[in-house]
């Protein structure tokens, strides 16, 4: 049972990496919290926390959800349906009352490249309503690396990313800069953008230098042309659409234009934010054989 007296506040994506942490962190505040989910049978959520099933399809079913909350928080999992699944939950919050939304979208320059051409859309469709607004624009989540965890172990791994600098955010960081900005009382017409990122930007080679350090044995990063890298990921079998991502994010590694780093993690929450090398050394077996 909500409490009226008591903010609320909805979380669509609160099974995510992101949204679990945000929801772990608020379900210690003082308020009522909604988990906002397509299979809740499956999702595990802190105690107390209520869940509604949604369906991206069903308006009526996200205003219901919707009903008597004050601010959203949007996660959503990269996917061909991002764009219209959020732009849904834009509208049924709109017209259900809520009174702020929390975006996470992404760091990057206007671009074609997807996902960030999604988030720029759904931005755009954003700005346009009539209630409060913060975007997160965090830069590449440290946990991009998870990926490369076996092939890391074997002693190296491949990209297309040159010599480019990317600046690595850990995101525990950017859960706990949503909590802020959830929970900040701010104007109803307000209109913000947070831009986030961890505290320095590498290239690969030196991500490969602070594996090897960590791990304790040689680590490289060999370099190769975008058009061979897509190739050999289509090759290891992964889907046209993610080899594509993937080759597109080391276009923008290649050029440095996710390398800025910013003093807004610090500034919110009133402590530097968290270093690759700490995520490295918290997630090291992962990098384990
Ligand atoms: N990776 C990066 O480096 C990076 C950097 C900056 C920004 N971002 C942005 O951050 C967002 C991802 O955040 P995250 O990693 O916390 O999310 P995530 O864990 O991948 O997914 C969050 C939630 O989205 C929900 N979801 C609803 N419909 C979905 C669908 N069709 N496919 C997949 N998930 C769906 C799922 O919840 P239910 O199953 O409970 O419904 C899922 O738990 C993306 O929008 C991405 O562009 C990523």
């Amino acid at each position: 049972m909500l409490n009226p007296s008591k903010p609320r506040i909805a979380i669509a994506g609160a099974t995510g990496r992101v949204g679990a942490t945000l929801t772990a962190l608020l379900a210690a505040d003082p308020i009522d919290l909604v988990a906002l989910t397509r299979q809740p049978s499956t999702a595990r959520l802190p105690e107390g926390v209520v869940t509604f099933k949604v369906d991206f399809k069903r308006a009526d079913m996200l205003e219901g959800a919707l009903r008597g909350i004050d601010r959203l928080f949007i996660a959503h999992g990269t996917s061909l349906e991002q764009v219209a699944n959020e732009i849904a939950l834009i509208n049924a919050a709109v017209a259900s009352g809520v009174r702020h939304i929390v975006k996470l979208s992404a760091l990057g320059p206007a671009t074609r490249l997807l996902p960030i051409a999604w988030h720029m859309q759904i931005e755009a469709h954003l700005a346009q309503q009539p209630i409060a607004s913060t975007v997160l624009r965090p830069s590449t989540f440290s946990h991009v690396l998870k990926r490369l965890g076996p092939h890391i172990a074997a002693g190296s791994w491949t990209g297309a990313a040159g010599n480019g600098r990317v600046n690595f955010i850990d995101t525990r960081d950017v859960a706990e800069v949503a909590r802020i900005a959830l929970l900040e009382e701010i104007e109803p017409a307000s209109q913000r953008a947070y831009h986030l990122s961890g505290p320095r930007a590498w290239t690969m080679d030196q991500v490969a230098e602070e594996l090897a350090r960590l791990l304790g044995h040689p680590v490289t990063y060999v370099d190769r042309p975008p058009a061979e890298q897509r190739d050999a990921l289509l090759g290891a079998g992964l889907a046209p659409l993610v080899a594509d991502l993937l080759v597109g994010l080391d276009q923008m590694f290649r050029e440095s234009v996710i390398a800025e780093t910013t003093s807004t993690v610090e500034e919110l929450t009133g402590k530097a934010p968290r270093s690759l090398t700490e995520w490295l050394t918290d997630n090291l077996d992962v990098f384990r054989a």
